[in-house]
């Protein structure tokens, strides 16, 4: 059903609780640029889908989505009030479900961190009635997602204090407002930047296989009234080197303790180029992204996805010899010495990272 049409894709909730039928409410991102279309989720197969084909995709989106939809299957839980042990028949359904969705994608930490976040909270109110514990559970959600939006926006102010007003930006895959909640990551400086009359000019890679860039970060920047140019994977090189970009910002899907980070695939590439041209190459990371328990990047999973989307997708025919073999890894490692700095919402860290995101990641446990 589609309940968006002729609105701006900004004005339109990425991820949203529609609290009067306890449903999860997503655009279906694989249908956009061309088709707006809001899908409301209530079971467990529908939500683990739509977050491992990338109906909602972005590593904070898909911790709110994972929150959210936590929510939704645990309401849908039957016990009975005057069972002799509610809480233990609801905590056994509860975890299965945590497990499963945790199952959905493996390279995002936020939904790995959402999805614990949800499980301490039930576990500390284990000797309350199950209806409490799912108000309790209804507001986390809505309150992760109020969080999602106060870090970006912190993330926005630090980041645009490292530009200056015409500055060329280069971006890569999609860490905008379609992969959070508001204001992106990677774009948080740039939204913040065009509020302020800061006139940037943004480059966008397409990011192939599946074109995030193209599709999301090129036509959300273009429908809020920003400068952007929509460019294949490949001409980064020369753009940089043309001495069109003053900085480059990226999202990301987990950092390790030691400063590496999983983003998009082709992002080490672009990194790899930027510290040629002398470009600084900056990660906007939320801290729930920060995954200290992770040494390095070797430890991290790296998601692979189907074949076709290499050989087929968009296309009207293949475009690859069937049969073909095909690798095709959804992220890479970018090495912590290609990064110029990481932005979190509580400020700019530098190498060395083990100490600097130590140093953050204590500071936000006492605060
Ligand atoms: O496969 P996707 O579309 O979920 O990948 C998204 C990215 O890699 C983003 O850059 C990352 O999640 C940062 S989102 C703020």
């Amino acid at each position: 059903m589609d309940e968006s049409k002729d609105k701006n894709i900004l004005d339109i909730e990425t991820v949203d609780l529609d609290l009067k039928t306890d449903e999860l409410v997503i655009i279906d991102q694989t249908l956009l640029p061309n088709r707006t279309e809001i899908i409301r989720l209530s079971t467990e197969k529908d939500i683990w889908e739509a977050i491992n084909l990338l109906k909602v995709r972005g590593a904070p989106a898909i911790g709110v989505a994972a929150a959210m939809g936590m929510y939704v299957l645990a309401s849908r839980i039957r016990v009975d009030e005057n069972a002799k042990d509610e809480y233990g028949i609801f905590y056994e359904e509860f975890a299965r479900i945590r497990d499963y969705l945790d199952s959905s994608r493996p390279t995002a930490v936020n939904l790995h961190w959402a999805l614990n976040r949800m499980d301490e909270l039930v576990k500390s109110m284990k000797d309350e009635p199950v209806s409490k514990i799912l108000d309790a559970m209804k507001q986390e959600a809505l309150d992760i997602k109020a969080e999602d939006i106060w870090v970006c926006k912190q993330i926005g102010e630090y980041g645009l204090s490292l530009i200056k007003p015409g500055d060329g930006i280069l971006t890569h895959c999609n860490a905008g407002k379609l992969a959070v909640c508001k204001y992106g990551t990677a774009t948080a400086p740039i939204y913040l930047g065009h509020e302020r009359g800061y006139n940037l000019k943004v480059f966008a890679d397409e990011t192939r296989p599946l074109l995030q860039g193209a599709r999301l970060t090129a036509y959300e920047l273009m429908s809020a009234g920003v400068d952007v140019t929509l460019i294949c994977d490949n001409m980064s090189g020369l753009i940089m080197r043309n001495g069109w970009v003053q900085a480059i910002f990226v999202g990301c899907d987990r950092v390790a303790g030691n400063g590496d980070v999983a983003n998009k695939i082709g992002t080490s590439m672009v990194a790899a180029l930027a510290k040629r041209y002398n470009v600084p190459f900056y990660v906007c990371a939320p801290t729930s992204t920060i995954d200290m328990d992770t040494g390095c990047g070797d430890d991290i999973k790296i998601e692979e996805r189907p074949a076709t989307e290499v050989t087929d997708m968009w296309y009207n025919e293949p475009m690859a010899p069937k049969g073909v073999k095909v690798y095709n890894p959804a992220f890479d490692i970018t090495d912590n010495e290609l990064i110029t700095a990481i932005i979190t919402e509580y400020g700019i860290v530098r190498a060395p990272y083990d100490i600097s995101l130590a140093r953050i990641m204590n500071g936000k446990k006492k605060s």
